[in-house]
């Protein structure tokens, strides 16, 4: 396995010549390792409700230019019982930071959807150790919270109110609890450093992350980052491609960002190191409400469409749709 150091990692995000051999490599490496599978998960966008202040997230609670909806309890199984027979083996539920949602709610979402034969995946943010470990004897698999950025004081500017030592906290919490960890980064925030990528993907590596999703950022015109520049598609796909190439057996998203960017982005991303997809199974009544960031994708579309749509999409390169759970397989 190849392991590449800080000042390798920031000349090769640093030198634009040499992207195609990167992607060429990320790939090859992504198919001795993970194989020709792409894993499909079903995500649930539960609820637009959110305490938090994220300067670039459309979804932050300042944003009163936003339609908040939550969806019931019932309906969010309902979802999941629909996913899971149009083949989905993970259901992956992701809401902003909300509160209404209980530790025993929560509790409750899981074992219910854990019936239907799926892993389940929780990306809510942060909580307290014992609400993980309470979501976890519930049956949750995997949790997601990324760390957004390992720069710590662009981390404080970008998070009012927020602790980064927190987040390490709860990652580390994640882990002790025998979850599988994603995490990830955010490429292209306002004065975010080459430095600061590299540092991103020796973190992922440090954590021993399961899965690492990375998106470039993307303005949205209702946030305080709305005259800032949308990041770079092909800097996100190079910090992707050396993550494929740092953590080589990891599960790793083609992510819906890189689609805004780019309208071949995840097949694009599929082929520079990705392995997995996350179509959206929510009704098409909310996900237009689900708006981190503007132009995302599929929001006129409902779940049967997305799911052949992107199967279509794995077909025409030459890849298969998974039928397993997608647990991360350990090769190194
Ligand atoms: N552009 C791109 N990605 C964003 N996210 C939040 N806001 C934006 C934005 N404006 C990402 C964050 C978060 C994930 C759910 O969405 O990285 O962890
Ligand atoms: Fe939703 Fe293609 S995945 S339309």
């Amino acid at each position: 396995m190849e392991q590449l150091t800080k000042s390798e990692i920031v000349d090769i995000l640093k030198d634009d010549s040499q992207n195609e051999q990167l992607f060429a490599k990320a790939d090859e490496i992504r198919r001795k390792y993970v194989g020709d599978e792409v894993h499909l998960r079903g995500l649930i966008e539960f609820s637009n409700i959110c305490k938090r202040t994220c300067k670039y997230c459309g979804l932050r609670a300042e944003n009163k230019n936003i339609d908040r909806y939550r969806i019931s309890v019932e309906d969010i199984v309902l979802y999941a019982e629909k996913a899971s027979e149009m083949g989905y083996k993970t259901i992956v539920l992701q809401s902003g930071e909300d509160e209404f949602f209980s530790r025993d709610l929560i509790c409750k979402i899981v074992s219910e959807i854990k019936k239907f034969d799926v892993a389940v995946t929780l990306s809510i943010g942060e909580r307290s150790f014992d609400d993980y470990k309470a979501f976890k004897d519930a049956g949750a698999d995997r949790y997601l919270i990324r760390i957004e950025t390992t720069d710590s004081e662009l981390y404080k500017k970008m998070h009012p109110y927020m602790d980064f030592d927190n987040r390490i906290k709860c990652l580390k919490n994640i882990k002790s609890l025998g979850y599988e960890v994603g995490t990830g980064c955010l490429v292209g925030l306002p004065e975010q450093t080459i430095e600061s990528l590299a540092d991103d993907i020796l973190f992922f590596k440090a954590l021993d992350a399961d899965m690492v999703g990375i998106g470039p950022f993307i303005a949205h015109p209702d946030t305080p980052l709305k005259d800032s520049d949308n990041g770079s598609f092909t800097l996100a796909l190079k910090v992707m491609a050396l993550t494929r190439i740092m953590l080589p057996d990891i599960n790793i998203p083609a992510t819906t960002a890189m689609e805004t960017l780019n309208p071949n982005g995840r097949i694009i991303a599929l082929q520079s190191g990705a392995n997995v997809v996350m179509p959206n199974v929510t009704s098409k009544e909310f996900r237009a409400k689900y708006e981190i960031y503007p132009n995302k994708i599929c929001i006129n579309e409902n779940p049967v469409q997305c799911r052949g749509c992107i199967e279509s999409k794995i077909k025409s390169i030459g890849r298969t749709v998974a039928k397993d759970y997608g647990f991360h397989k350990k090769v190194v």
